[in-house]
């Protein structure tokens, strides 16, 4: 059920109209919503939140793109997998490699609870309040 939900949710991100947003009743617009991303990297001491407001049901890259196109201290580079979608290659400068085993992992926090989602960048959508966190980490 769950992999359904995401395959649909992730196809309606691509639709070509702008009709996916929950709208304002009244005014028509979309729905604003307001989430933090922060970003850790404990090898170099880094943990930076950015917080910002966007439209309910934008995809974590669009957080991203958001991010970096309205903070100058911010911004993040990612390459197309032609099977798996976009994939998150570097944060603030810093690189995930696959000498060293590093990558960023997403993970989300709501209240005291964190979750890794099992979707990507291209696809996951953060709720509202929801705190996002971009962790440098290894595997392996
Ligand atoms: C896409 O990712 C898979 C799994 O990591 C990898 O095996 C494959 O080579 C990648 N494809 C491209 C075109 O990078
Ligand atoms: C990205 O951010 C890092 C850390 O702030 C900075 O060193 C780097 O120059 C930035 N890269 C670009 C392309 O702005
Ligand atoms: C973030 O990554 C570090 C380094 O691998 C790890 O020690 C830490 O547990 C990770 N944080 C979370 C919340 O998973």
């Amino acid at each position: 059920m769950a992999l359904t939900a995401i395959s649909l949710l992730c196809f309606a991100a691509l639709l070509p109209f702008p009709g996916l947003g929950e709208r304002d009743d009244h005014s028509g617009d979309l729905k604003q919503m307001y989430i933090k991303v922060t970003v850790i990297n404990k090898f170099a001491n880094m943990d930076v939140s950015y917080p910002t407001s966007l439209s309910k049901g934008t995809p974590m890259f669009g957080v991203l793109n958001h991010l970096q196109d309205t903070n100058k201290n911010f911004n993040f580079t990612y390459s197309i997998n032609k099977s798996y979608g976009i994939f998150l290659e570097s944060v603030n400068g810093v690189a995930g490699s696959t000498v060293s085993n590093t990558y960023w992992e997403l993970l989300s926090k709501k209240g005291n609870n964190i979750n890794r989602p099992n979707v990507g960048i291209g696809c996951y959508q953060p709720e509202k309040n929801e705190n996002v966190i971009m962790n440098f980490t290894t595997w392996g």
